[in-house]
């Protein structure tokens, strides 16, 4: 079955390119995506939406449950997925650093992670997946042919989502964000449930020296070397 529909789990912490790797890997192979981490953010966004408290576990797993979300391609390199949320375009709301904040408070919580466990799986469609997120390779696809750890320092890091946040006119300013992603990863790596942390049978890639081409390099050599003659 993992034949038909193999699974290429990119993790790592915010800012470690694993976005653009995916979908530069995606198209590559023809595969599907799972970003994962847009889940998160939408379950925040949704829970402000109908005035749920982030401090009340049982309304956010329900409406991680019930969460209503179509990804739509926009044939565009740059933001190839829309993201609709009960039916409303919430793409560049998601981007947002207060998205990716919220996404982390709603995250550490086992009923919401749960409740998107059978929505995420259901992404693993032939010809196969690339799945991107925190915990692709130690949770949700334990079982994914290729496992990629990215990281970066939380400097390096800062400094491309200043860049890619300022591309998009969202305000942000460069020390804040570098804060804002310490503090993240200390929740990420340090909560109970699927903490951010290398599957053992990852393959870790530090990015702080070296370009995102170089990066997709390294990726799609070990990739190539997994599943043989498909790529
Ligand atoms: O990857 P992204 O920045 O969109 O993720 C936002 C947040 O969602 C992360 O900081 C993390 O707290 C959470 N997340 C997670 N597990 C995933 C993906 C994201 O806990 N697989």
């Amino acid at each position: 079955m993992s034949e038909d529909s193999p699974v290429i789990a990119i993790d790592g912490p915010s800012g470690s390119g694993k976005g653009v790797i995916t979908h530069k890997l995606a198209a590559h192979l023809g595969f599907h995506i799972l970003d994962s981490g847009a889940l998160y953010r939408l379950i925040g966004l949704a829970a402000k939406k109908h005035a749920i408290s982030f401090d009340d576990e049982a309304a956010l797993a329900e409406q991680a449950r019930v969460l209503t979300v179509r990804f739509e391609p926009t044939g565009d390199a740059e933001e190839p997925l829309r993201i609709l949320l009960e039916g409303v375009d919430v793409t560049l709301e998601l981007r947002t650093d207060e998205a990716g904040v919220d996404a982390s408070r709603v995250a550490p919580l086992p009923g919401v992670r749960d409740g998107i466990g059978e929505l995420q799986r259901s992404f693993k469609q032939p010809p196969g997946l690339v799945a991107d997120g925190r915990d692709m390779g130690t949770v949700v696809f334990t079982d994914a042919t290729v496992k990629i750890y990215l990281t970066a320092s939380a400097q390096a890091r800062a400094e491309r989502r200043y860049n890619q946040l300022k591309d998009k006119d969202i305000g942000v300013n460069l020390h804040d964000l570098f804060q804002s992603i310490q503090a993240r990863d200390e929740r990420d790596m340090n909560r109970k449930v699927a903490p951010l942390k290398p599957a053992e049978d990852a393959h870790v890639i530090d990015s702080t020296e070296i370009d995102i081409d170089e990066v997709f390099r390294q990726v799609l050599t070990i990739v190539k070397e997994k599943l043989g003659s498909k790529p």
